[in-house]
């Protein structure tokens, strides 16, 4: 298995170009689905998890090819409606084809996806919102089986903001009959970008970017071409580990829009950041302030950068609370901070970091796609040689991040096929 290894305590200096957004990709490729013919995407990031999505719906019929960053899917031959439990346990997102098949075929068979690192991921909000469309959805041998011969437009309302949920419901509702209303929707620029897509396929969609969405059902679509968007996590991530090693960055292809959150919360931690455009430049020198942090849905601060933000605060001058309020198991990295020698006491869904004047390179482990950064960036900050094994959960969301990080100066390179000792 690969590995890193980081000398920490280089200043990052230079420019990165941020990738296409992972998790907007991959709901856009399974709504592909939608409608037989070619998709055309650009500025897909070269991401295992992309790679995966793709392998699944090869299961299901579709051919594919990936040129650089721009990937093709030819969906006239669609065969199956199956996505079998060895791929979706490997990656949650593979529900997503749930509602795209049975908006066309009237029929899906989805393993349930069951829990990840750190706790159950429930889908009962996904099955609420196709079951209200008029699907008939039963759970059999660990899959969901859902049929319906014909979708019908329903009003849904989420007590639980999901992005999930929204996604898997849209993509159903875009081809029902009659019109969809889902309150309480998930507003993350993903279910935004989704939606968009949609619409340049021929669906009516109206409240996009809102957390009410009103859906026109209509007979057909057609297929499409489009862009992906900036990936606000890798963004959010390079601006941490900015503020981490100290020094003068530049992101290049960022919608700061996407990231005012973090952009504010990294402001009041002492980080200087200027946006112009698509371009964030950043500054930081010395310590942070403390800054707590509560996750929350879109605009709130993303649970996707919890565990990064609770590396930097290790560092801080001075203490503070990170609450994930979306996962409340989210905190795998605890364990592997403190190995680092970070001080942080648990109490229910809340970490108290007692931010400490350095932090010292060990071995550490990476558990899942976050957790794994928030342990990159903490090498990059720590005194002496950190090395983080298990780097397969890193690969599956960030585009050569090594590679991206030497280029900013940072002393860290992967090893190969090592042994787990
Ligand atoms: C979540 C994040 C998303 C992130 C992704 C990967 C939020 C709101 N969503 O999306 O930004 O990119 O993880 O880390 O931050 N839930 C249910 N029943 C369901 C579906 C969800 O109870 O059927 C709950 C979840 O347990 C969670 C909350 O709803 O507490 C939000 O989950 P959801 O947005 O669906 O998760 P993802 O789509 O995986």
């Amino acid at each position: 298995m690969d590995r890193f290894v980081i000398i920490g305590g280089k200043p990052l200096h230079g420019t990165v170009r941020i990738s296409g957004a992972k998790n907007a990709t991959l709901p856009i490729m399974t709504a592909a689905l939608l409608t037989p013919g070619k998709t055309v995407l650009h500025n897909v990031p070269q991401l295992r998890d992309i790679h995966t999505m793709a392998k699944l719906l090869e299961i299901l019929g579709v051919r594919w090819e990936m040129v650089d960053h721009q990937l093709t899917l030819h969906t006239e031959e669609v065969t199956k409606q199956e996505a079998p439990y060895q791929l979706v346990k490997t990656m949650r997102a593979s529900v997503y084809v749930l509602g795209p098949l049975l908006a066309r075929f009237g029929q899906a068979k989805v393993s349930l996806p069951g829990g990840c690192a750190w706790g159950p991921r429930p889908v009962d909000l996904h099955l609420k919102g196709i079951k209200a469309l008029g699907a008939n959805v039963i759970l059999e041998e660990g899959y969901i089986i859902a049929t319906a011969s014909k979708l019908h437009g329903a009003k849904i309302v989420f007590e639980i903001s999901s992005v999930g949920a929204t996604g898997n419901v849209l993509m159903a509702a875009v081809l029902a009959k009659g019109t969809t209303v889902i309150e309480n929707a998930a507003c993350e620029p993903d279910i935004e970008a989704l939606a968009n897509f949609l619409v340049k396929m021929g669906a009516k969609i109206d409240g996009i970017g809102t957390s009410k969405l009103e859906i026109e059902g209509v007979d057909s679509l057609s297929p499409t071409e489009d862009t992906m968007i900036p990936d606000r996590i890798e963004a959010g991530t390079f601006l941490v580990a900015c503020g981490m090693a100290g020094g003068d960055i530049q992101l290049e292809s960022v919608q700061p829009r996407h990231l005012e959150m973090v952009i504010e919360k990294s402001r009041e931690a002492g980080m200087t950041v200027e946006a112009t455009g698509s371009i964030l430049r950043l500054k930081s020198d010395g310590r942070p302030k403390p800054v707590s942090i509560k996750t929350a849905p879109y605009p709130g601060f993303p649970t996707d950068m919890q565990a990064q933000w609770m590396a930097w605060m290790c560092l801080a001058k001075g203490d503070s609370l990170i609450t994930d309020t979306i996962f409340r198991d989210r905190f795998t990295h605890v364990a592997e901070l403190l190995r680092l020698g970070a001080s942080i006491s648990m109490e229910a869904n809340t970490a108290m970091v007692h931010g400490q004047e350095k932090l010292l390179g060990a071995p550490v482990m990476s558990t899942d796609l976050r957790a794994s950064a928030c342990l990159v960036l903490a090498g990059l900050a720590a005194q002496g040689r950190t090395v983080v094994s298990r780097v397969y959960h890193i690969d599956r969301g960030y585009e050569r991040i090594e590679e991206k990080l030497q280029g900013l100066g940072a002393e860290i390179w992967r090893e190969e096929d090592v042994p787990i000792q």
